[in-house]
């Protein structure tokens, strides 16, 4: 099948690749010029493992292109599929101006008949709305199709190709059918829904999911209370089926271009519809506390923090991604500097981004050594393999003291334990302090 797909962000490019390593001929349209010609070399402008090289592969075999031309990739498509961003608008809702340009753009060029898909994450009454946009636009025919999507930065190479499921929503059964031939070759699960169900499985399951890593966040700080073990709480929770064990991590707040944004935006719709959807709400708000945590512990144990070096280890909102959206180290490094401490970061990929967002309020080592030497204080941000291998015993000697925050509960018990001289701080668990005597 021929496919274009608007949009190079995450989902886009993503998407287009994978469609074309299951030999589909795909052409991906972005305005960014730089970044077009980038992805004609086989640069990704993303870091996420495996991409890259099925980027290279596809494009050699003449299967990928790559154009800023609507017209030369679209006139020819016998699918059109949107993966354009839909930020947070100012109000919470999604931000649909993207969406609508593309709308605009692809009405433009179509040849009758074609299948339009809304891969972007959208709230419920989008695809009706933009099949109104285009319907303004051209009197060529079209069928629209809700195709959500729920691969995760870092493995989304992987998501794709071994989907739990796909999603496909749509008044048009025949054009329904086309999507699903489209996919077939993967092998996955498909669910053929109505739209709106398909727009609305998407935001459920996130908020669903965010959701769960607020409750396991908060049942985290009742570990610490009452002297529990959060990974024993989660192992026990997560072994019965109907719980199940994915995302029940406690950590330092959920980040990320996805699950902040479409919480607010599902919250928007309920409120627009008017629902009080209070769990949401709250869901929100332990975040945003959780996010502080780190600091609050900090503050606890070092009272002033003020000319105190500490080391974030990690930036990226989580591992193997190079992305800083909502990233909880933003919070904590704002939180630092307000202290008057000294921020020293290292992060293996996300510190060039990590400049635009937070310029020179912060220091950036270019080593895991540089950041925590001499450090009254280290802060275990983003579990990064490299940080869980880490030598412990090592890292403490190096610091001036061996205080250790992990706010991703990134060692054992054990590990730490061998240290002769740590004073250590998880997540959920008990704190563990080793030769107390020395540390001043
Ligand atoms: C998320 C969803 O998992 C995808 O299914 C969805 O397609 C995507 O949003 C999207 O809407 O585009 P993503 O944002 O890439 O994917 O990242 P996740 O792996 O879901 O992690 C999100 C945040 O939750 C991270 O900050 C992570 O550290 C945190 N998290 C995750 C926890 O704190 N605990 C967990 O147990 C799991």
């Amino acid at each position: 099948m021929k496919i274009a797909v608007l949009g190079t962000g995450y989902v886009g490019l993503s998407t287009g690749v994978c469609l074309s390593e299951i030999g589909h001929s795909v052409c991906c349209i972005d305005v960014d010029e730089a970044k077009i010609n980038r992805l004609r070399q086989g640069l990704s402008p993303i870091y996420e493992p495996g991409l890259e090289d099925l980027l290279v592969k596809n494009t050699a075999l003449g299967r990928l292109h790559f154009t800023t031309s609507h017209k030369e990739a679209i006139e020819t498509a016998d699918i059109i599929i949107i993966a354009v961003g839909t930020p947070q608008g100012d109000d919470g809702a999604a931000d649909l101006s993207y969406l609508v340009q593309a709308a605009k753009d692809l009405s433009a060029h179509m040849k009758p008949n074609t299948i339009v898909v809304i891969k972007s994450t959208v709230p419920v009454g989008t695809n009706d709305y933009v099949k109104c946009i285009i319907e303004e636009h051209t009197n060529t025919p079209f069928k629209m199709v809700s195709n959500p999507e729920f691969l995760r930065q870092g493995s989304a190479v992987k998501d794709t190709m071994k989907a739990d499921r796909i999603v496909i929503g749509s008044q048009d059964k025949e054009a329904a059918l086309k999507i699903q031939e489209m996919y077939r070759p993967l092998g996955v699960p498909i669910l053929l829904t109505n739209v709106r169900s398909a727009e609305m499985i998407k935001y459920a399951s996130n908020a669903f999911l965010a959701t769960k890593i607020s409750f396991i966040n908060e049942i985290s700080n009742l570990c610490e209370a009452v002297g529990a073990n959060i990974i024993d709480v989660a192992d026990g929770m997560g072994r019965d089926n109907r719980i199940g064990a994915a995302f029940l991590q406690a950590g330092i707040g959920y980040g990320g271009s996805c699950f902040p944004k479409d919480v607010k935006a599902l919250l928007h719709t309920a409120d627009s519809y008017g629902i009080s959807f209070d769990l949401l709400k709250n869901t929100i708000s332990i975040n945003e506390s959780q996010k502080i945590l780190l600091y609050q512990k900090a503050c606890k144990v070092l009272g002033s923090l003020k000319n105190k070096k500490i080391a974030l280890l990690g930036l990226s909102f989580k591992p193997e991604t190079d992305d800083m959206r909502e990233a909880p180290s933003i919070n904590i490094a704002h939180l630092l500097r307000g202290a008057e401490a000294q921020v020293v970061a290292y992060d293996p990929v996300a510190t060039e981004n990590a400049k635009k967002v937070l310029g020179n309020t912060i220091e950036y080592a270019s080593s895991i050594e540089e950041a925590i030497d001499n450090a009254d204080a280290l802060f275990l941000v983003t579990e990064w393999q490299k940080f869980k291998q880490l030598d412990l015993v090592k890292v403490t000697q190096q610091m001036k003291q061996p205080l250790i925050f992990d706010g991703r509960n990134c060692f054992s018990e054990e590990k730490v334990r061998a240290c002769p001289r740590i004073e250590y701080y998880p997540i959920g668990k008990p704190a563990i302090i080793t030769g107390k005597d020395e540390i001043n």
